[in-house]
C-alpha cells in the first residue's frame, strides 16, 4: 500500500460544482496509468473519516516535482468538504491504485466521455498523444458548459455532443458513437472503446460493443470502502458466462474492466 503525504497546489471551480484540484505528490508516487485512481484523504480534520476514490486526470513530472490532478463534483460531504481546500493544505493519499486502460497496438481506440467521466479519458488522451497515436474522441455533456477539458484533447478526432444543443451535435455520445462506428467502417479488428460517464450510459456502451464483438474497457465508480482489497465493499456483478458467480473487487481488478462482461443493471 503506497500511503503518501501531499498538498494542494491549487484547487479551482472549473465550472458551477466543478473542481480541479491539483496535488504535488512525493517521488515515491510512483507514475500512474490513465485510468487508475487515488483514494484521498479530503481534508485535515478527523471527519470525514473515510477516503474518498479519485480518478487521475493528469500526473506531471518536472524535474523532482511529481504532481496529480484530479477533477471533482460535489455530490456530498467529502467532496464539498475537498473543494474548500486551499493552497498549501497537507493531505494524504493511497495511490496509484487498481488497473488502468489497456489500448492494444494497432487498433484506433475510441474514447467515449460522457459529463465528468471524462477526466480519466483525457489522461488518456494525453498519453496516447505523447506516443502519436491517433485516437477518436467522442464527448457528451448537457451543455457546452460542461465540456471541461475540450481544448485539451490534441491529436486525435474530436466530435461533442449536448443534450441541449448548445454545441455540436444535439443528442446522446452513444449517437455519435453508432455513427463513428458505420462511418468510419471501424471492425472490431482495427478499433476498441474506452468510456466513463455515468452507468446508464456506460451500460448502453458495453451493449453496443458486446452485441458487434467490440473490445471494450470502462472506468467504473461505484462506491469503496477501503480502496485496496480488504473489506469486499466494491464487487462487481458479472453477467452469465465463464466468470458469473465471481465478483471482482472494484478497487483491485478494477476500476477499468471488461464492460461487456458487467452485470450494469445489477450494479450498485
Ligand atoms: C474509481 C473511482 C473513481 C472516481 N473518480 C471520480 C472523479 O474523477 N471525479 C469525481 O467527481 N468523482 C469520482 N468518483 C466518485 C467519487 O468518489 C464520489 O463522488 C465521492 O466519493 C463522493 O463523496 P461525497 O462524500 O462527496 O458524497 P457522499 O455523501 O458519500 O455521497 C453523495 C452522493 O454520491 C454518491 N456516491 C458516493 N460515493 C460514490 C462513488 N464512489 N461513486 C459514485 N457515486 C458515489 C452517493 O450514492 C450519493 O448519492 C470516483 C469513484 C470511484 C470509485
Ligand atoms: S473497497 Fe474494500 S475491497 Fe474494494
Amino acid at each position: 500500500m503506497n500511503l503518501v503525504s501531499c498538498s494542494v497546489v491549487s484547487n479551482h471551480e472549473v465550472s458551477a460544482g466543478n473542481f480541479l484540484i491539483t496535488l504535488q505528490v512525493p517521488r515515491s508516487f510512483a507514475r500512474p496509468q490513465p485510468g487508475q485512481f487515488v483514494h484521498l484523504r479530503v481534508g485535515e480534520d478527523i471527519e470525514p473519516l473515510l477516503r474518498r476514490p479519485y480518478s487521475l486526470e493528469g500526473f506531471t513530472e518536472r524535474g523532482a516535482l511529481r504532481a496529480v490532478r484530479v477533477y471533482f463534483s460535489v455530490v456530498g460531504r467529502g467532496s464539498g468538504v475537498l473543494a474548500r481546500q486551499e493552497k498549501g493544505t497537507k493531505l494524504d493519499l493511497i495511490g496509484p491504485l487498481g488497473i488502468g486502460f489497456t489500448p492494444r497496438p494497432r487498433r484506433v481506440p475510441i474514447l467515449v466521455a460522457g459529463g465528468r467521466g471524462v477526466a480519466p479519458l483525457l489522461f488518456l488522451s494525453r498519453r496516447l498523444r505523447e506516443r502519436k497515436r491517433p485516437y477518436v474522441f467522442l464527448f457528451g455533456a448537457r451543455s457546452r458548459t460542461d465540456l471541461y477539458g475540450v481544448r485539451e484533447i490534441r491529436g486525435g478526432r474530436l466530435h461533442l455532443a449536448t443534450d441541449d444543443g448548445s454545441i455540436g451535435y444535439e443528442g446522446s455520445v452513444l449517437d455519435l458513437l453508432e455513427r463513428e462506428w458505420t462511418g468510419a467502417r471501424h471492425t472490431p479488428l482495427t478499433a476498441e472503446i474506452f468510456t466513463c460517464g455515468p452507468h446508464g450510459l456506460l451500460h448502453a456502451i458495453s451493449d453496443f460493443a458486446r452485441e458487434r464483438g467490440i473490445r471494450c474497457e470502462a472506468s467504473l465508480e461505484g462506491p469503496m470502502a477501503c480502496g485496496v482489497g480488504a473489506c469486499r465493499g466494491c464487487p462487481v456483478p458479472l453477467l452469465p458466462g465463464p466468470d458469473s458467480g465471481r465478483y471482482p473487487a472494484m478497487c483491485v481488478e478494477g476500476p477499468v474492466m471488461d464492460a461487456t462482461i458487467v452485470d450494469w443493471a445489477r450494479l450498485p
